[in-house]
């Protein structure tokens, strides 16, 4: 397992600020951080599917509830997403079904753990402030 230092790579959003061709940004609002990385060369963290916002958030130490893991199993990591649906996975039946229970559900809501980049670009995404003040209190991680 490779270490890397994806945490100084944190940086405020900048729209001005031009991507790189072949690279992947997502930004985190409300805190508008901003994180960038080659698409398949983030390590795995072992939440959520690979590449997916939860496992970027992960790897760049964003705090993204996940109160079952990233299973599918909960909708803590439910996320807004404000541009570059496009660039992320379909949503399938299993989060669509999740999604229908999360609180403030909105035609752009995706959960961050089922949400897989899958081509580069920009995406924007909003934590909902229900999510970012939830304490996750005896709710640990399980896995499968
Ligand atoms: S972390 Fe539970 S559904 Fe995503």
């Amino acid at each position: 397992m490779s270490d890397t230092s994806t945490k100084e790579s944190v940086k405020t959003y900048d729209p001005a600020e031009p991507l790189a061709e072949n690279m992947v940004r997502v930004v985190f609002l409300p805190e508008n951080k901003c994180v960038e990385f080659e698409p398949g060369k983030l390590p795995y963290k072992h939440h959520g599917r690979p590449e997916s916002l939860l496992d970027v958030a992960e790897n760049f130490d964003i705090f993204l509830d996940h109160a079952c893991g990233g299973s599918c199993a909960c909708t803590t990591c439910h996320v807004h997403v404000k541009q570059g649906a496009e660039l992320l996975s379909e949503t399938e039946d299993d989060e669509a079904d999740r999604l229908d229970m999360a609180a403030d559900l909105q035609l752009n809501s995706r959960l961050g753990c089922q949400s897989v980049i899958k081509k580069p670009g920009t995406v924007v995404v909003e934590i909902p402030a229900w999510n970012r003040n939830y304490v996750s209190e005896g709710h640990a991680p399980k896995k499968e």
